[in-house]
């Protein structure tokens, strides 16, 4: 371990957030020296390819031993290689070695969190890991600092720029997936392969880490349902619209005091035109925190890109490093509540249901009789058209997930229904 008149810092990672982080590191270093109380000293950039010369890191710092550097006793060692693995085996041995750690790698921190939380425990270091999720916008460190003093009851939002980007083109272009998907590539916005972003998966892992630090509760991406865009229809979208919505890939984290149980889901979901998520376009991220004394909180900016996902990746550094100047450290995540993590059965959601029906006398209280013998509550019916094709929309109240399929399922038996041609969740804005 380096003398306190310097904070010695391993970059593993030097890509689009690694060589921003750099960049800062490098350029800003009087004001970091400033702010931290000693000079930040970058002890080597792991890469797989060191003879690619990378703009703003000196070629001497660049090296393809990640164990080494890694295990190397610097005093933060920042990951920003992605993936489990190997970054999670990288991220144990710096842990070990007494090294604290930031990262931006929310795959990591949703699967592996609870063991590496303990060995920075052991370790009596920081573990850090802000630009996980909706990179630059700071939503980590309120729901562990600012909010520990009150009870969070919802957290819910835009953490996926790629898919909020696909979704505000279908709506306002009238564009298909596919295409808006091929455009999204194109302007690098998504990746060759987009299946964790429009799969939802990415969206999992952050949702994971949000419901893990509000509720004091783990969750890991198996806790998590995960519903992705790839469905959603031109179509879809323009009935949202017609009727006052408009379709976002929500992440939707809920605690249930009175059972002491969790619910963490991602999926497609009709948000009113009125509601301030709504307006988040493009690339953008935006996420409410609901708290009992707080009330709503809303966290809007940049979730991706090198120098907005620096921007948090800094503050981390920053904050590990005054603490390795003070000889202190953080407080980390706690789990103490262990609430109980509901399967998708038990979230209770509202949905707008559309159905194509025989248009003849009793068909309307048969549905009906089908959505009350689940103990389903109807909102409202509006039919469209008439004859063999009359189109029923049927919007639910708020119910458990469990019976909205057993509804679906004993519509599709009955023989006034054609089909169950549409079936999406509804935002509850009741609680925000
Ligand atoms: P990236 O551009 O692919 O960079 C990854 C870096 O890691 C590259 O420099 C690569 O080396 C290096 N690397 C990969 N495997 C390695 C190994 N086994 N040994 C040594 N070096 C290795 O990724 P990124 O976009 O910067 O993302 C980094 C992390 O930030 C990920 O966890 C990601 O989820 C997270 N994040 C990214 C964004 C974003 O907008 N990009 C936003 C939020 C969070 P080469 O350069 O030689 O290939
Ligand atoms: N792929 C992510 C997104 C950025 O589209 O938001 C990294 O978390």
């Amino acid at each position: 371990m380096s003398q306190a008149d310097e904070v010695t810092v391993a970059l593993l990672g030097g890509g689009t957030v690694g060589a921003q982080v750099a960049r800062l590191i490098l350029e800003n270093a009087q004001d970091l020296a400033a702010r931290v109380g000693a000079p930040l000293r970058l002890t080597g950039v792991a890469v797989r390819d060191d003879s690619r010369h990378r703009e703003g890191i000196p070629d001497e710092l660049l090296t393809t031993d990640a164990a080494a550097l890694a295990a190397s006793g610097a005093d933060v060692v920042v990951e920003l290689i992605g993936g489990v693995e190997p970054a999670g085996e990288l991220v144990a041995a710096a842990l070990e070695r007494g090294s604290s750690v930031v990262s931006a790698n929310k795959a990591l921190m949703a699967e592996r969190g609870a063991d590496l939380h303990e060995r920075a425990e052991q370790s009596g270091v920081d573990l850090y890991y802000e630009a996980a999720v909706a990179g630059a916008i700071p939503l980590l460190r309120p729901l562990l600092d600012s909010l520990s003093g009150d009870d969070v009851s919802r957290v819910l939002g835009i953490v996926n720029g790629t898919t909020n980007y696909i979704l505000t083109k279908m709506d306002e272009e009238g564009a298909d997936y596919a295409s808006v998907l091929a455009d999204a590539q194109a302007l690098g916005y998504a990746e060759a392969d987009p299946t964790a972003d429009v799969e939802g998966l990415d969206a999992a892992a952050k949702a994971a880490i949000l419901a893990t630090l509000a509720f004091h509760t783990r969750v890991t991406l198996a806790g998590v349902h995960c519903e992705g865009i790839s469905s959603v229809t031109a179509a879809d979208i323009a009935a949202a619209h017609e009727m006052g919505f408009v379709i976002k890939l929500l992440a939707i984290a809920e605690y249930d005091q009175a059972n002491n149980s969790v619910s963490v889901r991602v999926h497609p979901t009709m948000v009113p035109v009125n509601h301030p998520l709504a307006s988040v376009r493009e690339a953008f991220n935006a996420v409410f925190i609901e708290a009992e004394a707080a009330g709503d909180l809303m966290f809007y900016g940049q979730g991706a890109g090198g120098a907005p996902t620096a921007s948090a990746v800094l503050g981390d550094l920053v904050t590990a490093a005054r603490h390795k100047v003070m000889g202190s450290r953080g407080a980390l995540s706690s789990t103490y509540n262990d609430a109980t993590v509901l399967p998708i059965e038990d979230a209770v959601t509202s949905y707008y249901m559309s159905l194509t029906v025989e248009d003849v006398p009793g068909v309307l209280a048969r549905i009906a009789g089908v959505f009350a013998n689940n103990g389903v509550s109807i909102a409202g019916v509006r039919q469209e058209g008439q004859g063999h094709n009359a189109r029923l929309v049927v919007r639910t109240h708020s119910a458990r997930e469990g019976d909205i399929s057993d509804t679906v399922a004993e519509l599709q038996d009955l023989d006034a229904v054609s089909e169950v041609v549409g079936l999406m969740r509804v935002l509850d804005t009741e609680g925000s």
